[in-house]
């Protein structure tokens, strides 16, 4: 087990872009409190700045920071057309000084919007590909990229969603980030409660909770996955990260929920819907139907089962409104 301080302490050692405004605030939901008797707040990693914000600018400062130590001068990142990720990337490839290429699936819209709006306006050069499969995107990705070398481009290849361990410090020091705001609010969180994607949010969670040995729980709503090849898929992912902090994590942290999901991913559910529109009407917060809306319809289910026991809850808005106007 690791103290706070001594985990900082390694974190420090990993090279990083300073691009994201940080700590992200807390705010407490007084509507959702009061109606359920417990106490939930908000971490608002929407308000991480970067280019309109979302949970990707933690992990883009150390994967810019890497492809910056490695000579890089171009990135090359794949994914749907309103892809969050890839619109973070885009700003943060920019600020990082390098060439920025998207390879954006799904086929060619006629007018942007949304998030492509946002690529667009951040100078990306945009590669569009039909197919809506993802093994095409990523070999027109690897293609891309073999011809941008062979330009003389040295170029770096984000990894899905950046979740490969050197993105997943971001949720680490997230997380530390968490416990110093609920010493600050004089709260012990008995859970955390996120939208879980690709994995690598939730993977930097649970390693910051298993290495400092933090007694709370961390839930993970699926918004495409099933839960028996996330759950596994975020442990790999953990275990390789806590690696790198010289840890280990345990199979017991890994909590995903896939009930939420609907009929597929990126398609709204009703639930989702409602729990967006509660959230805009009663708290003031504006979530995505995507990620943020869906989780939070499995956070009000839980609430209304009395499944979060203990009742001091933060959920974290890992941001993706821009897809509202798409
Ligand atoms: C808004 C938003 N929330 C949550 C997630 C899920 O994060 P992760 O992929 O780290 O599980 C994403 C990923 O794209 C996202 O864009």
């Amino acid at each position: 087990m690791l103290t706070i301080q001594e985990l900082k302490r390694r974190l420090s050692y990993f090279p990083r872009l300073n691009f994201s405004l940080l700590p992200t605030p807390c705010q407490r939901l007084r509507f959702v409190s009061e109606k359920y008797g417990v106490e939930l707040y908000c971490k608002r990693d929407d308000l991480t700045g970067l280019a309109m914000g979302g949970n990707k600018s933690r992990k883009l400062e150390f994967l810019l920071a890497e492809a910056k130590e490695r000579g890089c001068d171009a990135l090359v990142a794949c994914g749907g057309v309103q892809s969050n990720f890839c619109r973070m990337a885009a700003s943060a490839a920019s600020l990082a000084g390098m060439e920025m290429h998207l390879v954006l699936g799904g086929g060619t819209p006629k007018e942007a919007r949304g998030n492509l709006l946002l690529d667009q306006m951040l100078g990306a050069k945009i590669h569009y590909v039909e197919s809506s499969e993802w093994e095409d995107w990523e070999s027109e990705a690897l293609d891309l990229a073999a011809r941008l070398e062979s330009e003389g481009k040295k170029v770096f290849m984000m990894p899905v969603g950046g979740s490969v361990p050197i993105g997943i410090l971001g949720y680490v020091e997230a997380f530390l980030e968490i416990l110093e705001e609920g010493e600050r609010l004089g709260i012990e969180f008995d859970h955390i409660v996120h939208a879980s994607g690709s994995g690598g949010t939730q993977a930097g969670l649970v390693v910051g909770k298993e290495l400092i040995g933090w007694p709370g729980r961390i839930l993970g709503i699926s918004v495409a996955m099933k839960k028996e090849k996330l759950e596994p898929h975020v442990l790999e992912l953990a275990s390789a990260t806590a690696a790198l902090l010289g840890g280990k994590v345990s199979k017991e942290a890994v909590k995903v929920d896939d009930r939420y999901v609907g009929e597929a991913y990126a398609i709204p559910t009703g639930r989702g819907n409602r729990a967006v529109e509660l959230m805009a009407r009663r708290e003031g917060i504006i979530l995505d139907r995507v990620y943020t809306g869906k989780a939070m319809a499995g956070l009000l289910d839980y609430l209304e089962q009395g499944m979060l026991p203990g009742g001091k809850i933060l959920f974290i808005h890992t941001g993706g409104q821009p897809e509202l106007f798409a």
